[in-house]
């Protein structure tokens, strides 16, 4: 499918989206390897070969993660290239796949200085919550689930205990950082970090039920799973996407909440 696409159309960006989610890639690895390696080497291979035909730098967006942190110290806010020691087959699948994008940025095919290499940019995004999807799979489900659980059903069983504390960015807001990363002239960096808010699972639930009195919460907590949610920074240092091109999220915390109830 790909080879055909690549010999039917002229590409200008590529945005690869797909991806085996952390929960869902520690119930099967390799499955997790071949789709978030795999895939991103294949769409990495269209890229080249489309910035070989139209000589030119092909754009390319990989969502990278806060899974690519192993922490010891939850509170320190993490810069780009700090304590990159993954505990999921998930962190590990994009920390490789990150430097796949940066070897076909500057590296690739280095011994006979090929100039028409790749333009990869990436965000590591934190956990993502939309008002329209309900996530599954991945680990910062917590937050997204407890919204959509308590305005579905009055409830939520939540799966980390209430000190559970990730970087959050609302949907619009990561939709706006990937058109701003893209459109930035020149990025030096071609990794990020981005982020607005961080509530603990127990602070969430407070600011659910200023909207939801009658809510309730119950912790069922699974020992691996909180694991991983203690092995991610509670917050990450996104000063590098600020100074480079400009990133600043228009979505706090209240906003969020405002969007959500739309
Ligand atoms: N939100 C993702 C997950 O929980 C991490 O990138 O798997």
């Amino acid at each position: 499918l790909i080879e055909q696409i690549n010999l039917e159309f002229e590409i200008k960006e590529i945005y690869h989206l797909a991806a085996i989610l952390s929960t869902r890639a520690e119930i099967s690895p390799k499955i997790a390897h071949d789709v978030n390696v795999n895939g991103t080497i294949n769409m990495l291979e269209l890229a080249l070969k489309q910035s070989k035909s139209q000589n030119k730098k092909i754009k390319f967006f990989f969502p990278s993660s806060i899974a690519v942190y192993g922490v010891i110290n939850k509170k320190y806010n993490y810069k780009e290239k700090e304590s990159l020691n993954p505990i999921t087959i998930y962190g590990s699948n994009k920390l490789y796949a990150e430097k796949l994008g940066i070897y076909y940025s500057k590296y690739y095919d280095q011994l006979s200085k090929n100039t028409s290499l790749v333009d990869f940019r990436s965000l590591r995004f934190p956990g993502l919550i939309s008002a329209k999807t309900i996530p599954s799979g991945g680990t910062s489900d917590f937050i997204p689930e407890m919204w959509h659980s308590i305005k579905i059903n009055n409830s939520y069983e939540c799966f980390v205990n209430q000190n559970s504390r990730l970087p959050f960015l609302a949907m619009p807001d990561a939709i706006h950082a990937i058109n701003k990363l893209m459109n930035a002239k020149k990025v030096t960096s071609r990794v990020y970090n981005v982020t607005s808010f961080n509530p603990s699972a127990e602070e969430f639930f407070e600011l659910i039920k200023q909207h939801y009195p009658n809510a309730k919460l119950k912790y069922n907590i699974n020992n691996i799973r909180q694991k991983i949610v203690d092995s991610w920074p509670s917050n990450i240092d996104d000063s590098l996407a600020i100074k480079e091109w400009g990133w600043s999220p228009e979505y706090d915390l209240d906003k969020t909440i405002n969007y959500l109830r739309k």
